[in-house]
């Protein structure tokens, strides 16, 4: 979740790393700070809170150099100040080091530290990391990283310069993102994020687990940390510096919910085999017949990736009759699950980097499993440690509140039902209808934007709610439980999200004319249900936010606001439900003054436990 950017080339390093490090914002931002060699010297600056502030900072104490680390904080260890923040600097001020991850054993480390008389500045587990290269270094830095990076336990990602020599950067990962990136004659980056990098450079090496980077400014060295060379591909990325930078809208949040019919489109592309009604999803291609033959299925996730894996539940289940569990990563890997011959784990996650998610992963790929992934970020952990997958194609999403990526992972997840289903009972003529449907989920996404307008008025109706409820049935449970936590993440507006009929089980109580109720209630075959909830909530006051279908129906007399959505089959409605409590959660968290793209204590990729 924190952020690195480091340079070693022939321009000036500083503007590189100030640039690199807005674009890492998202992933946390307490706190930043970037380390340069300029001339003879290592300098620190640092800064609580936004990337301005330092930069602030900076113009009172202008830098020059051509090597530098910088470094975006959410803090883990320490309490958010400027001594916490990175980068840390070791006992005899030549060493630099910035870090993603955790040190488990930094508390053993630092006391042994502390006894040679080593003073700390910082309450975190990376400044053990400079002390300690430091420590052991006697003019040969890849030589002393190696030697400390055996003595830690934990994950990181970490970018290490050292004042007396100012032609090397070195980069070492394990368990934390980290991505070598190739400029051109000479010039080399490191990054936690590709969107850090991509304004300077397309090539790029992923680099693995126990990988450590050696760049100088003729060259570099990929080795491994016993030293022995390791040959990685040099991969292009394809996204470009305009579809990182917002696009014209006030939001990347924004951007990115009206970017959903264009990146749908993108993940279903070449996917739907509408003439044999199912799915050709290449990245299952190897494990097909396998997965003929599979008998239950785990599906395991985080946040808003959890929701949609309760989706994928029900539409698994629908369509292919094999049963599915969908459980918390976190819950996951500390449980000891039972995992059998002919068990399949998928694992869901828009950045592919979520430590509980990669863990849960870990322990499946122990037990025996097959593991598959559902992923956004090309290139990712998790995507790199499964046995196969499905990546979203969604482009990237920066606001910190998922939206794009929740409908894609959904409608990847119908594709996925699809294709096991007909390899079971869905007959061809159903998964024509099936595939003809998903098809057609783009345009209808298109439609439900039209209605943001009517959304803001809603939004303004009820912006100053100190709690919100949201009931759906069916596949709009999972919905519900989306909407709320949006509404959470971004607005700080209690909501909870409840299966409609459990209502009358608890939520029920808390019911007067101060709690707004949004219920999403299709025409489908459970609306007489949930329209009997609706009267339930009004007839104790409450106020209604009804999701419904075009055609008239009795909600119009019976709702305070009425949200009217296109038709499409059960199983789709969610990708078409979410949006209008997507724009909800928008311009409710824009009307009361809240930082939408970047809320408060929330991190977009949340790399450690
Ligand atoms: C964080 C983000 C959420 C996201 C969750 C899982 O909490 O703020 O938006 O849903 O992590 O992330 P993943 O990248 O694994 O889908």
């Amino acid at each position: 979740m924190c952020g690195i950017v480091c340079y070693i080339g022939y321009r000036e390093a500083l503007p590189i790393l100030l640039e690199g490090l807005k674009k890492l914002e998202y992933r946390g931002y307490d706190s930043a700070g970037i380390s340069l060699l300029s001339g003879k010297s290592l300098e620190t600056i640092k800064a609580t809170g936004k990337i301005a502030a330092l930069e602030e900072k900076i113009k009172n104490t202008p830098l020059d150099g051509f090597l530098g680390i910088g470094h975006t904080r959410w803090a883990t260890h320490g309490a958010p100040t400027e001594n916490n923040a990175h980068p840390h600097t070791s006992f005899d001020g030549k060493i630099a080091v910035v870090h993603n991850g955790i040190i488990e054993n930094y508390a053993i480390l630092k006391a042994k530290l502390q006894e040679e008389g080593i003073e700390f500045k910082s309450d975190t587990d990376t400044e053990v990391v400079a002390h300690l290269i430091a420590r052991f270094y006697q003019g040969d830095l890849k030589k002393a990283v190696l030697q400390a990076l055996a003595k830690l336990e934990g994950a990181f990602g970490l970018g290490v310069i050292c004042k007396d020599q100012p032609d090397v950067l070195i980069g070492a990962r394990r368990g934390s993102p980290l991505i070598f990136g190739i400029g051109d004659g000479g010039e080399y980056y490191l990054a936690s994020d590709v969107s850090a990098i991509i304004n300077y450079t397309q090539k790029v090496i992923y680099l693995d687990d126990n990988d450590i980077v050696i760049a100088k400014r003729n060259g570099y060295e990929l080795q491994n940390l016993h030293s022995q060379i390791v040959q990685r591909e040099v991969q292009n990325v394809d996204f470009d510096i305009e579809s990182v930078a917002k696009g014209g809208f006030e939001h990347f949040m924004l951007k990115e919910i009206f970017e959903q019919p264009e990146a749908l489109r993108n993940t279903m592309r070449g996917r739907l085999l509408i003439n044999e009604g199912t799915a050709k999803l290449s990245g299952l291609d190897a494990n097909i017949r396998e997965l003929r033959s599979i008998n239950r299925i785990i599906i395991t996730a985080c946040g808003t990736s959890y929701y949609a894996g309760m989706v994928g539940e029900y539409m698994i289940e629908e369509l292919a009759g094999v049963p599915v569990e969908v459980e918390y990563a976190s819950e996951f890997r500390y449980r000891n699950p039972i995992i059998k011959p002919g068990t399949l784990v998928l694992c869901i996650s828009q950045s592919g980097e979520t430590a509980d998610t990669l863990a849960a992963m870990k322990e499946a790929h122990h037990k025996g499993a097959t593991v598959l992934g559902i992923c956004n970020a090309v290139g990712s952990s998790i995507a790199r440690v499964s046995d196969g997958g499905v990546y979203l194609h969604a482009g990237p999403e920066i606001g910190v509140a998922s939206t794009k990526a929740f409908s894609g992972q959904v409608l990847v997840l119908s594709m996925i039902a699809l294709l096991l289903g007909r390899q079971r009972r869905v007959s061809f003529e159903q998964g024509m209808e099936i595939a003809t449907a998903i098809s057609k989920i783009p345009e209808l996404v298109e439609e439900t934007l039209k209605l943001n307008d009517a959304i803001l008025e809603i939004a303004k109706k009820y912006k100053d709610a100190k709690n919100f409820l949201y009931l759906g049935r069916h596949y709009n449970y999972p919905v519900a439980m989306e909407g709320a936590l949006k509404l959470k993440e971004i607005s700080y507006i209690h909501a909870e999200g409840y299966p409609a009929a459990e209502m009358k089980h608890g939520p029920i109580a808390l019911i007067d004319e101060n709690m707004p109720v949004v219920v999403i209630a299709p025409k489908d075959a459970l609306f007489d249900k949930i329209l009997s909830n609706v009267r339930e909530i009004k007839a104790r006051g409450g106020k209604v936010i009804a999701i419904t279908s075009e055609e008239k129906n009795p909600l119009d007399d019976i709702a305070d606001d009425i949200v009217r959505i296109p038709n499409t089959i059960s199983m789709l409605a969610p990708i078409i439900t979410c949006i209008p409590l997507q724009l909800l959660a928008y311009h409710i968290a824009v009307l009361r003054g809240n930082n939408v793209d970047q809320p408060r204590n929330l991190a977009k990729s949340v790399t450690v436990e």
